[in-house]
């Protein structure tokens, strides 16, 4: 397998990470890692070493690359178990992302769970995959569907919070951290709260596990759903962990090859964990490459990661600022992870981004997947610089110059 080039050195350093990831020889200031991230080698030559040496199903054969292609597959369920720290790796499903993760939730234990007048609680903050299935399921069933709120600052209204929980809500699910504004929540005050009013909790950890890690024991959630490819590793696999005696209750989500203990024709019994919820060929060089993305990431250090982001987030935020007619969204510097949204009094965030990559700035505008979020902030879509292990602050320097020369154009 291959090495790294830069993350065991002490202390972190951003520049020679940077060296890690070939994207960078374009030469683009990426600023959209919460939307997706870029890929170091390692991560590259893991998925390659698979397709030249070991290509071929898993679970399956029992000639020897078929073996090694197991092995490589299973490997990565016990990295991320670690990584989460999860009490099994049978806990470990794999998933295309976090949106699929909340999704099988929402079907395979909420079809089963929520009844008619049962209350769900989300926040305002949710991306639309932690929104959109679960008023399907409302609508289904018969559930209710009620929002916290944010305040002024764009964090969480919390004595709005704790009245909905007097209300004893059957399921309540929360972003870690909120993609569009960057709000770092306090999820494990509000997971505890909401396990002592009786609800079952699912936490969004899309943005979670790439910039904060978790733990889930100590988080004490029910379910933690999150995407490898927003934390160094390729699109289509990503992770649902779940509580292992709800997994073992919940019927599949898809069904198939690989998810059968036997199939008779009078009818089937299911896989045990994890494969009860892995129905069909599954993404194996994805996975083989979300596991050789952890290992870079435990290489960095989460501590590290988190200290890096803060400190670009700080310098960006302050930059930023003293551009006139520029309004940065969400909570000061302590309490976001590294999402600066901002909007720019006059020029409308998709032409602003049209600008700034004419000077090689790759900087997101829209809704950010968070429509209920922009009504409650009152704008149609913002301006969104995202950042993560590789961002130096001369990609930051670059979007200042950007957005200053747009404001020239636009005056
Ligand atoms: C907070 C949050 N939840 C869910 C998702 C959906 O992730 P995916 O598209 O990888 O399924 C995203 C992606 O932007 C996100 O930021």
């Amino acid at each position: 397998m291959a090495t790294f080039t830069s993350t065991s050195r002490q202390p972190f350093n951003a520049e020679h990470v940077r060296k890690d990831f070939p994207f960078f020889e374009t030469g683009v200031a990426y600023l959209d890692s919460a939307n997706t991230s870029q890929r170091p080698r390692h991560v590259l030559y893991a998925m390659d070493e698979y397709f030249e040496q070991f290509n071929s199903n898993v679970h399956r054969a029992a000639y020897h690359v078929s073996e090694v292609a197991t092995e490589r597959y299973e490997g990565t369920r016990e990295a991320v178990r670690r990584f989460i720290n999860a009490h099994s790796a049978k806990e470990v499903i794999n998933t295309r992302g976090t949106t699929e993760g909340i999704n099988l939730v929402a079907y395979s234990w909420g079809q089963k769970n929520i009844k008619a007048g049962d209350l769900i609680v989300l926040t305002i903050l949710e991306h639309h995959s932690n929104i959109v299935p679960w008023q399907i399921l409302a609508a289904k069933t018969g559930a209710r569907l009620e929002w916290v709120d944010v305040d002024e600052q764009g964090e969480l209204r919390l004595e709005q919070y704790h009245a909905l929980l007097e209300q004893k809500p059957k399921l309540v699910t929360l972003s870690q951290i909120s993609n569009a504004i960057g709000t770092i929540n306090p999820a494990k005050q509000m997971v505890h709260d909401a396990k002592r009013a009786g609800a079952t909790v699912l936490v969004d950890g899309a943005q979670g596990a790439p910039h904060q890690g978790v733990d889930v024991r100590d988080l004490g959630c029910d379910f933690y759903a999150f995407s490898g490819h927003k934390m160094l590793g390729p699109t289509g696999a990503g992770i649902l962990w779940g509580r292992r005696e709800l997994l073992e209750a919940m019927d599949p989500f898809m069904a198939g090859g690989d998810m059968i203990k036997a199939v008779r024709q009078e009818g089937t019994t299911y896989a045990d964990l994890p494969l009860k919820f892995e129905a069909g060929t599954q993404a194996v060089a994805e996975v083989i490459g979300l596991g050789a993305a952890i290992e870079y990431l435990e290489g960095l250090g989460m501590e590290n990661i988190t200290r890096h982001e803060r400190e670009i987030t700080e310098y960006a935020m302050e930059a930023l600022s003293e551009l006139p007619g520029l309004r940065i969204f969400g909570p000061p510097v302590e309490r976001r992870a590294g999402v600066v949204s901002f909007e720019v009094e006059g020029i409308h965030p998709h032409d602003l981004s049209t600008i700034v990559d004419r000077h090689g700035v790759a900087l997101r505008a829209g809704h950010h997947c968070a429509m209920p979020l922009m009504i409650r902030l009152d704008v149609p879509a913002t301006s969104r610089a995202s950042f993560y292990v590789y961002t130096i602050k001369d990609d930051v320097d670059r979007l200042v110059e950007a957005v200053a020369d747009a404001q020239r154009i636009f005056a």
